[in-house]
């Protein structure tokens, strides 16, 4: 297992469409092995293959201590809607509120080729998205409305501050 270099925006691997993962095989699951400790490393709730400059239909997620690994998703409902700060490791330091649908369901495949469907709420969903959106060689600050503004971790901070003070 490896730590692999986290790339970062302006790097046009980033914005590569993933193709299929078609061999499920030893590669593959060395690959997984890699993003996994990657992630966890980093520390973040999600990793996809363009992050580690890879055109490849593939994600890792690790929320509330599950760990998720899935080829070729496809996303078979989305309903509800929920708001959050999100992040990426791929936009490091930086945060913007980013509206999701609360509920996600993802179908793809393991790391040997089986078929697995994730239903997620909150968290989860938002992991799903943002990962799903990856693969497509999207950035979550891709989708925000243009008076949406774009804080640092520090900035984000300060304002949470100020308002517990207000209060
Ligand atoms: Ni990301």
């Amino acid at each position: 297992m490896a730590i692999r270099p986290i790339v970062t925006l302006g790097d046009a691997r980033l914005r590569l469409p993933g193709q299929p993962i078609v061999r499920f095989d030893r590669e593959l699951g060395r690959l997984l092995d890699d993003m996994v400790e990657t992630m966890d490393a980093a520390p973040g709730v999600g990793l996809a293959a363009q992050q580690i400059g890879l055109d490849l239909q593939l994600f890792v997620m690790r929320v509330d201590d599950e760990l998720y690994e899935v080829a070729n998703p496809e996303i078979l409902h989305r309903s509800g809607e929920e708001g959050a700060w999100e992040g990426c490791l791929s936009v490091p330091g930086y945060r913007a509120w980013r509206l999701r649908a609360e509920h996600a369901v993802v179908s793809g495949q393991d790391r040997h080729g089986r078929r697995v469907t994730i239903s997620g709420h909150g968290e989860l969903a938002r992991a799903i998205q943002h990962e799903f959106d990856h693969l497509h060689g999207e950035l979550y600050i891709d989708g925000l409305p243009a008076d949406q503004e774009i804080l640092t971790e520090e900035e984000l901070e300060a304002r949470f501050a100020e308002e517990t003070q207000a209060d």
